[in-house]
């Protein structure tokens, strides 16, 4: 395979590498303990490491799948020249069923598919290139809206954020993350707060990694502390990322993001949503469609801790949720800010 190289951003880790024909994988599930890279050469072992958690966070897991869907297209050329865009589509379906919430990765497969019409011959540069440019763009994007989002906070700040939206969320630098990024270099932030998402302690185990890396300091809170601190503090942000964000504008995000912004509108904390257009996904009208995936229920009893209730009794692990447009501030995307999205003003930038 061609000797071409994904990399733009400037962290020292990263969540998603390409290098000569082999797709690198940062293992997010071994974090903070563990930094440990895994290398993947086909396209059903990428889908798998979706579905398991290795790489996560809507547009990571995009680039993913762009890049695996080299892997799927390169492998079937050799097997079949002649017919390689037919026996790709098998594993591309078992690529996009891999996580059903983020539409960042249907977007990224879609984007792919439309270039094997113009590809004549072996398809493994012309595809590789797209999905460079898919990566390079996500980051380019990021830095854009870390921009934009920025210009919204005001000095001595206090930001909450859920889940992790951050460099090992993205191609790099984050989105959520990227805006706090950008607002704590302007000296804008006086205090980060990130609340430990469970099942899966995206905030604990990530956020807080990724935001030490930075020297940002960031205090942890367990998720139902976030209404209380709200209470006693003055928060002025609550800066979150998405997986899905429909055209009338309500966005689905981790788990706790909706209950987090009912608090916010109780206190007047402003909130802000920071996605790039390749989560929105125009053909779903309202939050109320967009599929939230369920995940296994070991993940509620079993991970990263012992075992303290029995798994005998019902469990729900939905791992998203719907926070309506009318709780929403602002719509922070790297084609411009939206503020109080609504359907009409969405189809005026997307439609
Ligand atoms: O289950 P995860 O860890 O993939 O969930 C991630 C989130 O909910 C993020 O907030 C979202 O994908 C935006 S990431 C820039």
């Amino acid at each position: 395979m061609k000797d071409k190289k994904s990399q733009l951003q400037a962290e020292s880790f990263y969540a998603v590498k390409w290098n000569a024909g082999v797709l690198t994988l940062l293992d997010q599930r071994k974090l903070p303990n563990e930094v440990i890279y895994r290398d993947y050469n086909s396209a059903i072992s990428v889908a798998d490491a979706i579905n398991k958690m290795v790489v996560r966070g809507a547009p990571a897991i995009g680039i993913a799948a762009a890049y695996a869907v080299v892997l799927a297209a390169s492998s079937a050329y050799q097997n079949s020249p002649s017919d390689w865009r037919e026996n790709v589509e098998e594993v591309l379906e078992l690529l996009a069923a891999s996580r059903p919430t983020a539409v960042n990765l249907n977007w990224a497969i879609m984007k792919m598919r439309q270039k094997f019409e113009t590809i004549s011959g072996n398809p493994e540069n012309d595809l590789l290139d797209l999905a460079i440019k898919i990566h390079n763009n996500d980051i380019t994007s990021n830095y854009e809206m870390g921009r934009l989002g920025s210009e919204l906070i005001k000095p001595n700040s206090e930001v909450i954020t859920h889940c992790n939206a951050g460099a090992l969320a993205t191609g790099g630098y984050g989105t959520a993350l990227g805006v706090i990024r950008t607002a704590h270099q302007k000296g804008l932030l006086k205090k980060v707060y990130a609340s430990e998402t469970r099942p899966w302690y995206q905030g604990a185990r990530l956020t807080s990694w990724e935001l030490k890396q930075d020297n940002i300091p960031v205090s942890l809170l367990v998720d139902s502390a976030i209404s209380n601190l709200m209470q006693i503090e003055k928060i002025s942000w609550l800066i979150v990322g998405a997986d899905r964000i429909a055209a009338n504008g309500d966005i689905a995000n981790k788990i706790g993001t909706y209950s987090h912004a009912v608090s916010a509108k109780h206190h007047n904390t402003k909130v802000m949503v920071v996605a790039p257009s390749s989560t929105i996904d125009m053909k779903i009208d309202s939050g109320k469609r967009i599929p939230i995936e369920d995940r296994p229920t070991k993940e509620v009893t079993d991970l990263y801790s012992a075992k303290t209730f029995s798994n005998s009794i019902k469990i729900l692990n939905p791992a998203f949720d719907i926070t309506p447009a009318s709780l929403i501030d602002y719509l922070v995307t790297e084609k411009g800010i939206i503020c109080e999205p609504n359907a009409k003003k969405m189809l005026t930038i997307f439609g």
